[in-house]
C-alpha cells in the first residue's frame, strides 16, 4: 500500500490508502476518495481545479513542470510547492507523503 495524508481545506488531515501498481494520477484519487476536487479539465492541466500543495515527500515532488507553472501562474495564490494533481502519477516512492488541498473559494 502507498499511504498518504490529505489536509483538507478546513485543516483536517486524513490518511488515504492506495493500492501499489494502479495507474492513476493523485487528482483521479483524490476524486475516488470524495474530496472536492472540481477537474472540469479532465486532467489536461488547463484548469488548474485540482490545485494541491506538497508538504512533505522526497523533494523531485515538490517542483512543478513548466506545463503546470503556465496554469498555477494563472491563479491567485500559490505557494512554491504547488501542484496540479493530475499532473502527479501515483508510485511507490509517495509513500508517506503529504498534499493540501488548495484552492476551492
Ligand atoms: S484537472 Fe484540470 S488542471 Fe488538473
Amino acid at each position: 500500500m502507498i499511504n498518504l495524508t490529505i489536509i483538507d481545506r478546513d485543516g483536517g488531515r486524513m490518511p488515504v490508502e492506495i493500492p501499489e501498481g494502479i495507474n492513476l494520477s493523485l487528482m483521479e484519487v483524490l476524486k475516488a476518495s470524495e474530496y472536492e476536487i472540481l477537474a472540469t479539465c479532465g486532467g489536461m492541466a488547463l484548469c488548474a481545479t485540482c490545485h494541491v500543495q506538497v508538504i512533505e515527500g522526497p523533494e523531485q515532488y515538490f517542483t512543478p513542470t513548466d506545463a503546470e507553472l503556465d496554469v498555477l501562474d494563472t491563479l491567485p495564490y500559490v505557494e512554491p510547492s504547488s501542484r496540479l494533481a493530475c499532473q502527479i502519477r501515483i508510485t511507490e516512492d509517495m509513500d508517506g507523503m503529504v498534499f493540501k488541498l488548495m484552492g476551492g473559494d
